[in-house]
C-alpha cells in the first residue's frame, strides 16, 4: 500500500484524513486554490511517479468541484501516476437521465463522459440509479458500487428499540425490506391507491399493529426532504408515532433539514458521504474496505 498516495478536494479533507490512517497510507500534498479572479490554481508537491493516486471528493455541489478535480487528476497524470482512482462517496448528477422535455440535456450521461474522461476507476456509494440497472451504462471506466444498507442496519440494531421501517412507496420495497431484514425489525410499504386521475390516495398498511413501534423512514437522498414531508404526513394521519429519518447522503437543499424537523421527524440521521450536522453513521471503513481490494489493478 506504500505505493499509494490519497489527495483531497478542498472540503473532503476529514474523510481522505480517515482513509490515510485507515489505510496506513501516505497523505499527498497539493495546493487548490482560487485566484482572485475565481481561476482555479493547482499545484502537486508529492512525488507521484509510478504512484497510485486517490483523489477524494464527494460531488456535492459538483460544479464547484469539477473543474479542480480534472485539473488535479491531470496534472497527476503528467507526474505521472500510474492510475487515479476517484473516491466519491456521493456521486451527482445522476436524476437527469432521459430527456423529460425537448431540447433537454442528458446531464446523467455527459457527467459520466466527463469524469470516464480523466480519471480511472471510480468508487462510490449508492448511486442513484432510478431507471438504471448499473454505472456501466453510462461510466466507460472501472466502477465500484458500495452500498450504505449494513451500516444503516446496524445503526438501527443498535439505536432504536421497537422499530418498524417505511418505504414511502412500492419501489422502495427492495431496499427497505433488505434493511429491515438486517435490523431484525418488521417493515411496510405505503400504498398509493388511485381513486381517479387527479385522486391518490395513501395508506399504512397494518397500521394498528404498529401504532405502538417508532417508525424509521430510509431514503437513499434526502434532497428538498419533500419525500420524507410527504410520507410524514400519512404516518401523522394514521396516529403513528413521530419518525426517525434516515437518509444515505444528505444532499438538503432549500432548508430540507429545517423543514423536515418542522414537519415532526423525531430525528435525522445520515451517513457522512456529505458533510452535514445529521451525520451519525461514517462510511469511512467501507470505503477504505474497497479501496484495498480494488485500488491496486487497473482493469
Ligand atoms: C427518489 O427516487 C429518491 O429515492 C428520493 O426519494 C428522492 O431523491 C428524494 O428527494 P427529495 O428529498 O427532494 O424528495
Amino acid at each position: 500500500m506504500n505505493n499509494c498516495v490519497l489527495f483531497s478536494i478542498p472540503g473532503n479533507e476529514l474523510l481522505c484524513h480517515s482513509l490515510t490512517e485507515l489505510l496506513h497510507v501516505q497523505q499527498g500534498e497539493a495546493i487548490i486554490r482560487h485566484f482572485p479572479d475565481g481561476e482555479t490554481y493547482v499545484k502537486v508537491i508529492s512525488n507521484v511517479y509510478e504512484k497510485e493516486a486517490i483523489i477524494v471528493c464527494s460531488l456535492h455541489h459538483p460544479d464547484n468541484k469539477i473543474l479542480p478535480l480534472y485539473f488535479l487528476a491531470k496534472t497527476l497524470k503528467e507526474f505521472r501516476a500510474s492510475s487515479i482512482t476517484l473516491v466519491a462517496p456521493y456521486l451527482a448528477y445522476m436524476r437527469q437521465d432521459k430527456r423529460f422535455t425537448d431540447g433537454e440535456c442528458i446531464s446523467s450521461d455527459l457527467f459520466a463522459r466527463l469524469i470516464s474522461g480523466f480519471v480511472d476507476k471510480l468508487i462510490t456509494i449508492d448511486p442513484h440509479l432510478h431507471r438504471r440497472t448499473s454505472l456501466n451504462e453510462i461510466y466507460s471506466i472501472h466502477t465500484s458500487v458500495l452500498h450504505a444498507s449494513p451500516l444503516i442496519s446496524k445503526w438501527i440494531k443498535e439505536n432504536i428499540q421497537n422499530a418498524v421501517l417505511i418505504g414511502p412507496d412500492s419501489e422502495s420495497e427492495q431496499w427497505v425490506s433488505k434493511v429491515a431484514e438486517d435490523a431484525g425489525a418488521p417493515f411496510i410499504v405505503l400504498e398509493k391507491i388511485r381513486k381517479g386521475d387527479r385522486n391518490v390516495q395513501v395508506s399504512v398498511p397494518q397500521v394498528e399493529k404498529y401504532q405502538n413501534h417508532v417508525p424509521v423512514l430510509v431514503d437513499d437522498i434526502i434532497s428538498t426532504a419533500h419525500t420524507m414531508i410527504e410520507t410524514i404526513g400519512h404516518l401523522k394521519k394514521a396516529d403513528m408515532k413521530p419518525p426517525i429519518c434516515i437518509g444515505i447522503h444528505p444532499v438538503m437543499a432549500s432548508r430540507a433539514y429545517d423543514k423536515l424537523l418542522k414537519a415532526g421527524a423525531e430525528k435525522i440521521i445520515t451517513c457522512d458521504s456529505i458533510i452535514h450536522p445529521s451525520n451519525g453513521i461514517k462510511v469511512d471503513e467501507l470505503l477504505a474496505d474497497e479501496i484495498c481490494k480494488n485500488c491496486f489493478v487497473v482493469d
